[in-house]
């Protein structure tokens, strides 16, 4: 199974939107052949029905199956009540051949931090249990601090049960945005990923816009991260979740693409 993961794409007509690394982000995009598109939230910068609009526009662009869920600038100014009608739900366990993947909305009306709480960490255990298939969680926020990306300040607040559950149920995989940092971490059995930022003019350092390719094979779980402005990509971490061991390797955007 192959699935790209973009992130924090934030379309809006101020500054944060870059058409051009966006068209040049879905080129690459459509080329790489996977079965899912997985977007872990931030489409819009203010949650603006103007901004929604043309965030639906521009996804038309993408071929395959996309799979949605909102970031805390999608629920801004009453957003939360239109990501459903353009999006659909937020909440969701979705199953394909050997993967359930649960999809969760994290954040909350007007804040910069998120949150799940009990009823989405219920939701987390009934995808768990629903069947024997691998399971995926997908949600905006990070559960960990990730480096190079500022001050921590944004963190989901109830982190620490949502690792527990996360690491208890030994869940191999954890698709995260939010940071417009690409990054990956294993704890225990556990792979947690960050996408960085698709195509928001807000990089950090050299970081540029990115997206990583998900491969999911027999027990092991590739993520490259793909350089959308150098047209390069590079394996950032090799996973076998059996195991639990892994080929790590730092991602430094100074060294790496
Ligand atoms: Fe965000």
């Amino acid at each position: 199974m192959r699935i790209a993961h973009i992130s924090d794409v934030h379309c809006n007509y101020g500054t944060d939107f870059n058409n051009k690394v966006y068209e040049r982000a879905v080129k690459i995009l459509n080329k790489v052949d996977a079965d899912i598109v997985f977007i872990s939230g931030d489409l819009t910068t203010d949650g603006l029905i103007t901004e929604y609009e043309y965030a639906e526009e521009k996804l038309k662009e993408i071929e395959g199956k996309l799979v949605i869920v909102p970031g805390n600038h999608d629920e801004r100014n009453l957003g939360w009540k239109l990501f459903p009608e353009f999006f659909g739900e937020t909440d969701f366990i979705h199953t394909y051949d050997e993967t359930n993947l649960i999809g969760l909305a994290s954040s909350e009306p007007d804040k910069d931090n998120g949150r799940l709480g009990r009823g989405r960490h219920k939701l987390i255990e009934q995808g768990i249990r629903k069947n024997d298939k691998m399971t995926i969680i997908g949600f905006h926020h990070h559960v960990v601090p990730v480096p190079n990306s500022g001050r921590e300040t944004n963190i989901i607040d109830d982190a620490g049960e949502t690792l527990d559950i996360i690491l208890k149920n030994k869940v191999p995989l954890v698709l995260m945005g939010h940071r417009h940092v690409p990054w990956a971490v294993k704890i225990h059995k556990t792979l947690l990923v960050n996408a960085g930022t698709f195509s928001c003019n807000r990089t950090r350092a050299r970081f540029g816009n990115t997206f990583n390719i998900i491969d999911i094979n027999d027990d092991k779980i590739e993520v490259t991260v793909v350089n959308i402005g150098k047209e390069k990509q590079k394996k950032m971490i090799e996973f076998d979740f059996e195991e639990g061991s892994c080929k790590n390797r730092y991602y430094d955007s100074n060294i790496d693409i």
